[in-house]
């Protein structure tokens, strides 16, 4: 019998997955909108009339959540290199969030004093080289974390996607020169053989 390509294999996987199901049911534009779901009924992140910034927010499952858990009086802008199809309540912002440019569209909207919670699902295009690919995911995940000087308020929430491997200690230990709390979850909905983890982070001080 002829060997399935991988295209092939993340089809039948992607089709047999329970959350790629309930998404599609429940109307979820990413089956990672389940991933939030389950760290935020955890740890109460996304409070009614908070400021969300959710960077690499395509194709829009986590801005989703995020603005139905902060309700009316909350803010959500959503960042990301790709168009994404506007959501009720979502500001959009097309772009590369480390440009000059994006950066200044960011600030603009957050205005001051700044979100009271970053969300960060990125990841680089991923190769399948995992040389190449943890230090991008690193690099993406560190350029986050000093966004957060710029677009979190002092006391601020962070949860950000981080790949386990080389640098992953170091990004721990370099949120909790920042935050006053940091604490790695790994949802249900993150699939046991995949190496991300979320970093959830607390109370961002003022350094
Ligand atoms: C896994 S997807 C996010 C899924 C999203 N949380 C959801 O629930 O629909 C990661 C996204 O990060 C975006 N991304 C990667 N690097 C970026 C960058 N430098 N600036 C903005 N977006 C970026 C990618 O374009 C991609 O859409």
């Amino acid at each position: 019998m002829a060997k399935k390509s991988s295209s092939g294999r993340w089809k039948q996987r992607q089709a047999r997955d329970p959350y790629v199901r309930r998404a599609q049911m429940e109307g979820w534009r990413s089956r990672a909108a389940f991933k939030l779901m389950e760290i935020d009924d955890r740890e109460r992140l996304l409070r009614r009339g908070a400021t969300v910034l959710d960077l690499g927010a395509a194709p829009g499952g986590w801005s989703q959540v995020a603005v139905a858990r902060v309700g009316p009086t909350g803010r959500v802008v959503a960042v990301d290199l790709l168009e994404m199809d506007p959501i009720a309540g979502v500001t959009c912002i097309h772009g590369d969030f480390t440009g000059a440019e994006v950066r200044e569209a960011i600030r603009r909207e957050l205005r001051q004093p700044g979100a009271d919670i970053v969300i960060s699902d990125m990841a680089p295009n991923i190769s399948g080289n995992w040389s190449v690919d943890q230090p991008r995911s690193m690099a993406l995940a560190e350029d986050v974390l000093a966004a957060c000087g710029e677009f979190l308020r002092p006391g601020g929430s962070l949860l950000i996607k981080v790949f386990q491997g080389e640098g992953f200690e170091e990004l721990v230990r370099q949120a909790r020169s920042v935050f006053d709390a940091v604490r790695i979850r790994k949802p249900a909905a993150s699939r046991a053989e995949s190496r991300e983890m979320y970093l959830v982070a607390g109370n961002r001080r003022l350094v």
